[in-house]
């Protein structure tokens, strides 16, 4: 059971074992106990899914089925820095599958993917609901309008980490 774990960053499994021991056998709080490892990990790894069908007593087909049925559950870490790139129609006549190919060069990742730092995680989106600012990206809680490809490396620069020193 081979599982790519970062080590960067330690993974507290405390509240998700809380969380199972008060609703141990019961498969009814399977939804409430996937929010709990959603939280508290920022994703659900397979060691969790395991975890979650013991306790649960839930098989592991049906956890998988509900996690990847429901948007607010992951199967993968998610970066520090979330970047949704919109490919509506409005942003794609406007550029935005440059500004996408930008992205990925300069994060060096795929949509649906996160640095293998868990810093950046990037997301293709249909509509921002920003139509009239095409194209437009959101980098966390920021909405950046009229987005060029030759401006994506500083502005992605702006949410990096400082060097510690
Ligand atoms: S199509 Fe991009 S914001 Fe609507």
């Amino acid at each position: 059971m081979e599982e790519k774990v970062c080590v960067c960053q330690e993974e507290d499994y405390g509240a998700l074992e809380k969380a199972i021991e008060t609703n141990r056998g019961n498969a009814g709080a399977l939804i409430q106990v996937l929010h709990t490892a959603q939280e508290s990990l920022g994703y659900v790894p397979r060691k969790a899914q395991e975890m979650i069908a013991e306790g649960l007593n839930v098989s592991l087909a049906e956890i998988y089925g509900v996690v990847t049925f429901y948007s607010l559950f992951s199967l993968k870490p998610k970066g520090r820095v979330q970047v949704n790139c919109c490919q509506g129609t409005a942003c794609y006549v406007r550029g935005a599958p440059k500004v996408l190919e930008r992205l990925q060069r300069e994060l060096g990742i795929s949509p649906g993917d996160t640095t293998d730092d868990r810093e950046f995680s990037l997301e293709v989106v249909r509509c921002l609901g920003a139509c009239g600012l095409a194209p437009v990206l959101t980098v966390n809680e920021d909405t950046h309008a009229r987005i060029k490809a030759d401006r994506v490396s500083a502005l992605l620069e702006r949410y990096r980490k400082p060097e510690s020193n």
